[in-house]
């Protein structure tokens, strides 16, 4: 069972960005672990600062067979319709997820674009946010799976 994760823009500092708010931990460690953790999920992670490919990647997931979509589009997130058509065009499932709590933070991230697209939105937990995203999205598999 092959999900994946996507990271949008400035995700890549994880750990190193604003630690105050992102946390310092390590990504690559914590997706090593998520990986031990869940063995029987094939996890791929994909990063870009960049609109288009997050959309390519969406695209991708589905045609490479992929049954599910872990989406941190960090400000693109707050911006992005194109985004939102992309989620909208697939059949896949997309879990939103966030580090920090966007409610709890400025105005400004308190409105999600790709929201209503998704299948649910996990916002503030941290890293921790993409393992309650995982265990959401393998229960919706799992429930679906179970009904046909
Ligand atoms: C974020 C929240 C966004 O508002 C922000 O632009 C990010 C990170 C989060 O994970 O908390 O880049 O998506």
């Amino acid at each position: 069972m092959r999900i994946v994760v996507v990271n949008g823009p400035n995700l890549a500092r994880i750990g190193s960005r604003e630690p105050e708010i992102y946390g310092c931990a390590s990504f690559d460690r914590f997706l090593d672990d998520l990986r031990q953790g869940y063995s029987d999920v094939e996890l791929i992670y994909l990063q870009s600062n960049h609109e288009g490919a997050l959309i390519d990647y969406l695209y991708q997931a589905q045609d490479e067979g992929c049954v599910g979509i872990i989406l941190n589009a960090g400000a693109y997130t707050h911006t992005s319709i194109a985004l939102l058509d992309a989620i909208r065009a697939i059949q896949i499932p997309v879990v939103e997820v966030h580090l920090s709590n966007i409610h709890a933070r400025e105005s400004y991230r308190h409105e999600s674009r790709i929201a209503s697209g998704c299948l649910g939105v996990i916002t503030g937990f941290g890293l921790d946010s993409y393992r309650l995203a995982l265990e959401a999205l393998l229960a919706k598999l799992q429930c679906v799976n179970s009904k046909e």
